[in-house]
């Protein structure tokens, strides 16, 4: 059993059939043990496949992301949610993310200069549940004519349609945890039943 998946068990609180609160351990406080083993689940993975960037979102995505990026030797870029006033317009890529958790849409950017069409990126997040927020990562790195070597995610929510619509982009996902069902104030694992 995976770290990752000890510590849901343990102190993951179901608020709702839809959202897990791990801010114990992933989100909020993080428990750098939680760190160091998805990355090293995420370089089993992805290790060997010449990656020479990982991008991710702000802002819970950039713990684990850093973490991958220092194993594999490799920048660690992530998506912004507010321009900065030192980026004029035409040196950005930007895409739409709408959060249906959130219920928010928000307008993401990079810099054109830290992705180039030569980069071989790795996606890595810490929640997978509607794919909105990976789609817009894949967009921008699609701008840069980069290539997405794969999406490595924390806490897939299997019951959501994420893994659908990355799987039908042509994404190679790979989650650490797979959560079934959040159902009656309960976590159920994907491979509980295989
Ligand atoms: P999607 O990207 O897969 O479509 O997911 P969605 O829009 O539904 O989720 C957007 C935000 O909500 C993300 O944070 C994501 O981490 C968070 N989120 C989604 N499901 C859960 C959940 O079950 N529990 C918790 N704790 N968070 C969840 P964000 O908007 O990028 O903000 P930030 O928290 O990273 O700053």
């Amino acid at each position: 059993m995976s770290y990752l998946k000890e510590r849901i068990i343990q102190d993951g609180i179901v608020i709702n059939e839809n959202i897990l609160k791990v801010d114990s351990f992933l989100n909020h406080q993080i428990d750098p043990k939680v760190m160091r083993e998805v990355s090293k689940q995420f370089v089993e993975y992805f290790g060997n496949k010449g990656v020479t960037k990982i991008l991710t979102i702000e802002a819970s995505g950039i713990a684990p992301a850093i973490w991958v990026a220092s194993d594999l030797g490799v920048p660690m870029l992530f998506a912004k949610k507010t321009e900065p006033s030192t980026l004029k317009s035409e040196d950005l890529y930007a895409t739409e993310v709408h959060s249906f958790t959130k219920n928010k849409t928000s307008r993401v950017i990079v810099s054109k200069k830290y992705l180039k069409s030569e980069d071989k990126v790795l996606i890595i997040d810490d929640f997978l549940a509607n794919g909105e927020a990976s789609l817009g990562l894949m967009d921008l790195v699609k701008q840069s004519g980069a290539e997405v070597v794969g999406v490595g995610i924390c806490i897939e929510k299997s019951f959501q349609s994420g893994r659908e619509k990355l799987e039908q982009a042509g994404a190679d996902i790979y989650s650490i945890c797979r959560i079934k069902s959040l159902a009656n104030q309960t976590v159920e694992f994907v491979e509980d039943e295989e």
